[in-house]
């Protein structure tokens, strides 16, 4: 795809639905008593291959015409059939590894399996914790990787460390948790995503949290609920980043998810020097959502660590485009899990900004980059990478001449309509 320099962005638009938090009400929704109905359930491809999944094991999902709700006909912690066949995960690790948890307490066995960059994305993050609840799940080529064969098993509950933060690993080990025999405790190192915990509570589910711990405890009966998912500041952060360094832009973002646990962002946009307000601040289903005004801003050079990462992992290929364009030194480090994404973040995010001549090194565990004044047009690469995708859109249109773009339809993995959405508030 050609991409050109724009001017700047305005008007008022909405993003997409938040991702997380739309696979959580398909899989609670699918165990739970009685029928659980989503407004705003985002239908990307990640969140079909979770429909596809349940659907696969006897859970009827249907989508209204008109309103497009979604509504989940959920059978009970028991109700799920055994699939016929593989269940295909797609591109989806949060599918994987969620289901991983589940699966592994049910009383059939199943093998999930995915594409080949989800085949390639590391399990034994999940194996392991799983395996000592007493969980029969194995990596079938051994490699650590799916194709994941589960098979039934007697769960016992256990107090797991969790070595990284992982709001994937958290949520598989408290759906496993679910089937044990006792309940079951994790401990992170960095609070990640609580998307989980707060809406297995809204379900019914007994979960209690100090510190960095979070526990639950098993066989509840969940309850079917009214989900309405909110935009996800993911996909907020690629209209943030245009509307801060496209000069002359403003730029309303209407329904924007800010739980603390996914705001990194903007608590790093405003140590960068941007403008950026929030309005009408609300809460929505169980979680914090406003409107974001931002306005193009003179950025300067930040420092990413330490326990904010968990907070904007995803949007770290963005937040570096930023810093390309930024006066002054960004540093972005603790962040080595960047390699364990749908590409290796580090590696796909230093070739792009290369190409357009950013002055950036990678590092073990994140970048250096110094920030400069303009980026040139380029050759860049998505590697079939959504975010990557979208986040080299933005750099091309703030880029000093024309850019290509490989694969852009990858954007469909969490935001099909992301270019006709662009258009619409791109001033040329
Ligand atoms: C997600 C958790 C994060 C995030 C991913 C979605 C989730 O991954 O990067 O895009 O929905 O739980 P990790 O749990 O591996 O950090």
């Amino acid at each position: 795809m050609l991409l050109h320099p724009a001017h700047h962005v305005s008007g008022t638009v909405t993003v997409p639905s938040d991702k997380s938090i739309s696979h959580r009400s398909v899989i609670f929704g699918s165990i739970a008593e009685g029928t659980t109905r989503v407004k705003n359930c985002l239908f990307s491809a990640d969140c079909l291959s979770t429909i596809s999944c349940f659907k696969q094991m006897g859970i009827r999902i249907t989508k209204e015409e008109g309103s497009g709700d979604l509504f989940v006909e959920g059978k009970g912690l028991d109700g799920l059939k055994a699939p016929q066949e593989v269940l295909d995960t797609g591109n989806s690790g949060t599918t994987t590894r969620l289901l991983a948890g589940l699966l592994s307490g049910q009383e059939f066995p199943s093998t999930l399996s995915g594409d080949a960059s989800l085949n390639s994305r590391p399990m034994k993050r999940v194996l392991t914790p799983l395996t000592e609840m007493g969980a029969d799940i194995k990596s079938r080529e051994n490699n650590g990787c799916a194709p994941l064969d589960i098979r039934p098993s007697h769960l016992h509950g256990i107090h797991y460390q969790m070595p990284i933060a992982s709001a994937q690993v958290k949520s598989c080990l408290l759906l496993a948790g679910l089937y044990a025999d006792s309940p079951v405790t994790v401990t992170e190192p960095a609070p990640s995503r609580d998307h989980s915990e707060r809406m297995l509570s809204a379900f019914g589910a007994s979960i209690s949290k100090q510190g960095l711990d979070v526990s639950i405890q098993p066989r509840p009966v969940l309850h079917a609920q009214e989900i309405d998912v909110p935009g996800d500041i993911s996909s907020a952060a690629y209209f943030i980043a245009a509307a801060l360094l496209l000069k002359g832009s403003s730029l309303l973002i209407r329904n924007v998810g800010i739980n603390p646990t996914r705001a990194g962002i903007l608590t790093v946009c405003e140590k960068m020097g941007a403008d950026i307000k929030k309005k009408n601040e609300r809460e929505v289903s169980g979680e914090p959502v406003c409107d974001l005004l931002v306005k193009s801003s003179f950025l300067h050079g930040t420092v990413m660590e330490g326990d904010m990462i968990p907070s904007l992992i995803d949007e770290i290929p963005i937040l570096a485009v930023m810093a390309a364009l930024s006066e002054g030194e960004t540093i972005i480090r603790d962040a080595a899990d960047l390699k364990a994404k749908e590409t290796d973040r580090i590696h796909t995010t230093v070739e792009n900004l290369k190409a357009m001549g950013a002055d950036v090194v990678p590092t073990e565990d994140g970048f250096l980059i110094h920030g400069k004044k303009s980026l040139h047009g380029a050759n860049l690469e998505s590697f079939e990478d959504h975010r990557i995708a979208m986040a080299f859109t933005i750099a091309a249109l703030c880029a000093d001449g024309d850019s290509q773009i490989s694969h852009p339809d990858c954007v469909r993995i969490s935001w099909p309509s992301f270019y006709e959405s662009l258009e619409k508030i791109l001033v040329k």
